[in-house]
């Protein structure tokens, strides 16, 4: 039995700030040199959930003193169009991270886009050629939210040679490249979907359980073995009382349907708090825990890109 009782919180606020001031600092550095990373975000549509995250985009690289573009399009816009403004954007020097903010309308071929980003300028990591390097453990544009999560477990401490790591969700953005970075780093990982059998028992053996699937509070203690660390990257909504008081613990209860109370809805991941918090040993929260993140790790990559761009003037 651990000696050790309770939870810890992988806070994911703390780790986001300390590496945006590092990228602060060194932006400042490049500004003394006249050089400043860009990045342009380019948004179709009017995704309720897209704007809000855009906009935080945005927001960070004024804050940290990055130039920024916000480039917003019809709902309407044709994949032609969109690639117009790529292939614009990619002759452009002053930029230096092109994002292309996802999901996209469905008449826009998305892969398409992706693949015509100059792969030097694609700060999500999403192109082949920057997914085929990341694959070879070569240097490559590494997607944000994974890239971020190892951070988060790097600032813990948390050993990851020889643990037994299950991701949970196989998708492009989150699962696949989180799956091949907790490789590089010796873990010994399971990639677990939709189809897996036995989930719960598979997810129960693991030292180190990163739940990406996309559904809200799937994940329970049944999932977690005793003092395994839990990473939540799920973003979900929870829009009744009844499911507020089966997802999350007693003291976090009021405050959450006070927030319902107040916006309509609160946010949970893919890991209900109620039942894992307690078994686990850490757990990330949601809010405050790998979101901040992302965004951190889109600066990040940003100025790696415009250092590994402008290498030559610098
Ligand atoms: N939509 C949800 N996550 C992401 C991301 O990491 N990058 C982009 N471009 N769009 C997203």
């Amino acid at each position: 039995m651990s000696m050790e009782a309770g939870t810890q919180m992988l806070n994911g606020l703390l780790v986001a700030e300390a590496i945006k001031q590092g990228v602060a600092a060194r932006v400042s550095e490049l500004g003394q040199r006249g050089v400043r990373p860009g990045l342009a975000v380019v948004l179709v549509g009017e995704n309720p959930a897209s704007k809000v995250y855009v906009g935080s985009k945005v927001r960070t690289c004024q804050a940290l003193g990055l130039f920024s573009e916000k480039i917003e399009l019809a709902a309407e816009t044709t994949t032609e169009e969109l690639l117009a403004v790529i292939d614009h954007l990619n002759g452009r020097d002053e930029i230096d991270g092109i994002l292309v903010q996802l999901p996209l309308p469905p008449q826009i071929e998305a892969r398409l886009i992706l693949e015509a980003i100059d792969p030097a300028k694609d700060v999500d990591g999403f192109h082949a050629v920057n997914v085929g390097r990341m694959v070879r453990g070569e240097d490559s544009l590494v997607p944000c939210t994974p890239a971020g999560v190892i951070e988060m477990l790097d600032h813990y401490q948390i050993p990851l040679a020889g643990a037994n790591a299950v991701v949970i969700g196989r998708s492009d953005i989150v699962g696949k490249p989180m799956a091949m970075l907790l490789l590089h780093r010796h873990a010994t990982v399971t990639i677990c979907h939709s189809r897996t059998r036995d989930l719960a028992e598979v997810s129960r053996r693991a030292d180190i359980v990163i739940a990406a699937i996309g559904r809200t509070a799937m994940v329970n203690g049944d999932y977690i073995k005793d003092g395994a660390v839990v990473v939540d990257v799920g973003i979900n909504k929870v829009s009744t009382a009844d499911d507020v008081r089966r997802i999350f613990t007693d003291e976090e209860i009021p405050t959450r349907l006070e927030e319902l109370g107040r916006r309509g809805y609160t946010l949970v991941g893919d890991v209900g708090p109620r039942s894992v918090i307690g078994r686990a040993g850490w757990f990330s929260p949601v809010p405050g825990g790998v979101g901040p993140l992302t965004i951190a790790m889109l600066m990040k990559n940003t100025l790696r890109a415009a250092e590994a761009r402008r290498g030559r003037t610098m």
